[in-house]
């Protein structure tokens, strides 16, 4: 009898706990999400995996008109930013209330996590400024010809695929992911790596585990975001990340071995060598040298572990964005014929103009492919972009405060999609960002974020994932078909297209190489 009362007592508490939780909004008398769905928000979709986190955001952003709206994350409330010159406001001209993301990260006990994405306030800021050097146009210049040549071998590839008459079906995401996952192991990791020739290589079995579409990474994603703590507490029972574990004795191993040999490559790797033994990354651009001038065993401020770091989250959020890039680019093109025909005339006037060689420079001076690329990126982009409110925030204009702590989601998906911003969002133009007549609303379009914690590696995936387009089109014709729309996988917080993104491809009659 006493059980049962204890338990009633117990059920009646958790209830009103909870009822408490989701009241957060109207005690407040901030406009909020009116159907508001316990216990899991407006996330309600993604946890019984019917919808992507992004999607759900997305209609989230639908349901609403209103500048600002409270939702609810799981159990946490948080705010909605619809506005996008609010979301602006935010991001850069009060930085200062908005300065961390908010997800999981731990200093003190686990090195693995401090990357640039997740260090919260000084040591972020402290980090960003190490690292900003190191993509600069020079050094980036300096490691195209390493993009290049993975290019050259994803194009052997697909002339080894592909019938010598008539064309084939190929899932062109696939191939720009081993693209792009190649090109972060070399310029990043510093491997001389093939994985169209050789799929089971080390770094690419090893990263392929940690990007599978599945349940638990789905939810291991997702808790990353929304409760770090959950995180905080698995990593002290003494859950280890196996993937950060492999990348970082890979790591080791081929410092060492450049240190041993005295190798200077001209690669990310070697620079966050320099930043580890001389305490930072010169401005100057041919100095790659990584040689300590202090005496050895003294401890090092910048460390193995602050490398892995680094490189884990450098492929984590470039690999899939600029594969997506230019794979949704071909799959557009496949569809509006005369685009396709501007593109490719495009690039065969460039390359001709530069004997036939896809240079840096020649890269600069296809300003449609540019347009191409800008209109993907709208249409195409990370869903949403995440803060927390660091200091109590009144919003400009109103008497509404977001108090400290509470998670920030800019949903760039639904912005980019806002007909009121963009006309017919829906319709693949790229001439709406022509710089002499543009026909879009400048303050919406975001696709690298915005203010001090944007993208740092902006040019860089802009110019890989432009060159993997350039190669395609350079070497292989893309065969024109109907309207399709890109279907979204329930598992994955981006926009993972459903089967990949199939288009036929054939060879040149003549090709040029
Ligand atoms: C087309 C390619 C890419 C797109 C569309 C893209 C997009 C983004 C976006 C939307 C953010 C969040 C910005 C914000 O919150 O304001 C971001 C941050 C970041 N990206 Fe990229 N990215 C791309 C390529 C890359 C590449 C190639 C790398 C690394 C080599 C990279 C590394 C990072 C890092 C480290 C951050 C966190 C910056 C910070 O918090 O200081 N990204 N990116
Ligand atoms: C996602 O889940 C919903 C609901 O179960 C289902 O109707 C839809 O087909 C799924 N979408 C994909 C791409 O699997
Ligand atoms: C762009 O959108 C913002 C936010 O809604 C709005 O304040 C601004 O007036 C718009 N600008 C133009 C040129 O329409
Ligand atoms: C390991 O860490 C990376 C980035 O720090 C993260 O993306 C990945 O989901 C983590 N894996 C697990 C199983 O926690
Ligand atoms: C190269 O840069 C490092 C790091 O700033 C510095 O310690 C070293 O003296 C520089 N070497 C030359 C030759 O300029």
């Amino acid at each position: 009898m006493l059980v049962l009362l204890l338990f009633l007592l117990l059920a009646t508490l958790l209830f009103l706990l909870t009822k408490h939780q989701y009241s957060y909004w109207n005690r407040r008398n901030f406009p909020s999400d009116p159907d508001t769905n316990i216990p899991c928000g407006c996330l309600a979709s993604v946890v019984k995996h019917e919808k992507s986190m992004g999607v759900a955001l997305y209609d989230a952003y639908l349901k609403s008109k209103s500048p600002f709206i409270g939702i609810y994350l799981l159990f946490r409330p948080a705010v909605m930013i619809r506005d996008a010159e609010l979301a602006r406001q935010i991001l850069i001209q009060d930085f200062t209330s908005f300065h961390d993301r908010g997800v999981y990260v731990d200093e003190k006990r686990d090195r693995l996590s401090c990357n640039l994405f997740s260090l919260r306030g000084q040591s972020w800021s402290s980090l960003r400024q190490k690292l900003t050097p190191s993509f600069s146009s020079a050094k980036l210049k300096a490691m195209f010809h390493t993009s290049d040549d993975i290019g050259n071998k994803m194009i052997e590839h697909l002339n080894k695929i592909l019938p010598d008459k008539g064309s084939a079906e190929v899932d062109i995401k696939d191939i720009l992911v081993t693209y792009a996952i190649d090109i972060i192991g070399s310029v990043i990791f510093g491997l001389d790596i093939n994985s169209f020739k050789e799929p089971e290589n080390k770094f690419r079995c090893l990263v392929h585990k940690a990007r599978r579409n599945n349940l638990i990474n789905a939810n291991i994603g997702m808790l990353i975001f929304l409760c770090p703590f959950i995180i905080k507490y698995m990593v002290r029972l003494g859950f280890e990340n196996k993937t950060a574990i492999g990348l970082r004795e890979i790591l080791k191993d081929t410092i060492e071995y450049r240190e041993r040999h005295n190798i200077v490559r001209r690669d990310m790797l070697q620079l966050m060598m320099q930043l580890r033994n001389t305490g930072k990354i010169t401005e100057d651009d041919d100095n790659w040298s990584a040689k300590s001038n202090t005496p050895t065993g003294e401890e090092k401020e910048f460390t193995l572990d602050d490398i892995a770091a680094q490189g884990f989250i450098f492929y984590i959020a470039g690999q899939e964005t600029t594969s997506s890039a230019a794979a949704f680019t071909i799959f557009e093109l496949a569809q509006h014929s005369d685009l396709l025909a501007r593109a490719q005339n495009e690039v065969n006037e460039v390359l001709a103009r530069h004997n036939d060689k896809l240079s840096y420079e020649a890269l600069q001076e296809m300003p449609f492919l540019d347009l191409c690329l800008q209109e993907t990126n709208r249409k195409y982009p990370f869903p949403f972009l995440s803060r927390e409110c660091t200091k109590d925030y009144t919003i400009p204009g109103t008497t509404h405060v977001i108090e400290k702590g509470t998670p920030i989601v800019i949903p760039l998906l639904g912005i980019h999609r806002d007909p009121q911003y963009f006309n017919n969002p829906m319709v693949y133009d790229p001439d709406r960002f022509s710089p002499s007549n543009p026909n879009y609303n400048a303050s919406a379009y975001m696709p690298f974020g915005a203010g001090p914690r944007q993208c740092i590696a902006l040019r860089m995936g802009k110019i890989n994932s432009k060159l993997g387009l350039v190669k395609i089109l350079q070497n292989f014709d893309v065969e024109v078909m109907g309207k399709r729309e890109i279907i979204i996988d329930n598992y994955s917080v981006g926009i993972q297209p459903k089967g990949g993104v199939k288009v036929r491809l054939s060879k040149k009659a003549q090709s040029s190489n």
